[in-house]
């Protein structure tokens, strides 16, 4: 099936494109009525990410409804943990839990990397899936969260407000702390590999909080695993290379090292320039972003004013993939996002 559409691929490899691709995080999610209505089919949030045909379906829901050049498979990052014995679940209201955390020499012994053919068939089977619906339509993007982002929730059981207990672990036990982290790693790679291997054009990591860690320890704890990852997950030579997009949120102060990692593309929050992480990268990967969400909350013409701004940022020249610095939120105006993606088009197009 050819790609009708391969603006993303293109940027990716740093080609020229006729217009800026454009795609936002979390675009399948609770912003979207259609969404809302699945979701609620499905009763729970891990019974729509484990059913492939609700997973496909609210996949493309935002693709069928504005122009955006990419789509990205329906899951959660924290599948790994969950494959992992964990016991993942969703509280309504107030996000995730594992029943068994990580909080012992002995739990970090047990963990092994889950087979991608049983424990994590459904998101292989979602993968599939969606490749043979979307037609070649846009291209698929396939994700995992940072071997540091899910040692976060595996270690404290649920989000956190500073994750202090992998913290300690960091300073008091770093061994143990590289232990969870090497075994987590194995997993991504494999994980990122068997999607590609389903269909997944795109990959992504996700590095959510390895930006609240102090430098020298970033560097130890997230930087060393994101760098590993970029440079072991075989992902094809030449014009099949599946491209790898590393996005940090707050990971400004590593764009140099991020762009010798290895990574095709890396993401960038919204507390940088496009202009400075272009320079500071160097010309060796693309850039994804980085328009602060909260703009989706202003008018349709600020909105304009600020993805105008964003591209004249990145300014002329090829290896721009327009996204916000982080996710959308469940109660922004799908009409606003309207707004954003048809202005990306329209202005990178003059
Ligand atoms: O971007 C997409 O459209 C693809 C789907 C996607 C989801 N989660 C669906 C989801 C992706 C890429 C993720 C990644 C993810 N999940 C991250 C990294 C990205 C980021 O935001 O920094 C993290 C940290 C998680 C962990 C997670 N999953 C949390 C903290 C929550 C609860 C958040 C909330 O708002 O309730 C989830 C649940 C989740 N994952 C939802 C969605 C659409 C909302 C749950 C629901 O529908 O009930």
């Amino acid at each position: 099936m050819p790609l009708q559409n391969d603006r993303l691929l293109r940027a990716l490899a740093r080609q020229p494109v006729d217009r800026t691709p454009v795609w936002l995080m979390r675009q399948a999610g609770r912003f979207l009525p259609e969404y809302r209505a699945t979701r609620a089919r499905a009763g729970s949030f891990m019974g729509l990410a484990t059913n492939p045909e609700l997973a496909c379906e609210v996949t493309l829901q935002p693709v069928q409804r504005f122009a955006l050049d990419a789509a990205i498979v329906f899951s959660d990052i924290l599948t790994i943990p969950d494959a992992m014995g964990l016991g993942l679940s969703f509280e309504t209201g107030e996000g995730p839990r594992f029943a068994r955390p990580v909080r012992s020499n002995a739990d970090i012994a047990k963990l092994a990397v889950p087979d991608m053919d049983t424990e994590l068939r459904y998101v292989m089977d979602a993968v599939r899936l969606i490749r043979r619906e979307l037609g070649g339509k846009v291209p698929l993007i396939g994700f995992s969260g940072s071997p540091f982002t899910l040692a976060c929730y595996m270690v404290e059981g649920s989000g956190s407000d500073n994750f202090a207990r992998v913290k300690m672990l960091a300073l008091d036990d770093p061994a143990a702390l590289h232990r969870l982290l090497d075994v987590v790693s194995e997993a991504v790679i494999a994980y990122l590999a068997a999607q590609r291997a389903a269909g997944a054009q795109a990959l992504m990591v996700f590095d959510t909080w390895g930006g609240t860690l102090a430098p020298h320890l970033y560097r130890e704890f997230s930087l060393r695993y994101l760098t590993r990852i970029a440079q072991t997950l075989a992902r094809g030579e030449g014009s099949e290379r599946t491209p790898l997009i590393l996005f940090g949120k707050g990971n400004a102060p590593y764009l140099e090292d991020l762009a010798a990692s290895g990574a095709e593309g890396i993401g960038v929050d919204w507390t940088v320039s496009l202009a400075e992480a272009r320079v500071r990268c160097a010309g060796k990967v693309a850039i994804q972003g980085n328009l602060d969400p909260s703009t989706l909350y202003a008018s349709p013409d600020a909105i304009r004013r600020e993805v105008r701004r964003t591209l004249d940022s990145y300014g002329p020249g090829p290896g721009h993939v327009f996204n916000l610095g982080h996710g959308l939120a469940p109660d922004m105006d799908p009409e606003h996002v309207r707004v954003l993606v048809d202005a990306v088009h329209e202005f990178s197009a003059q």
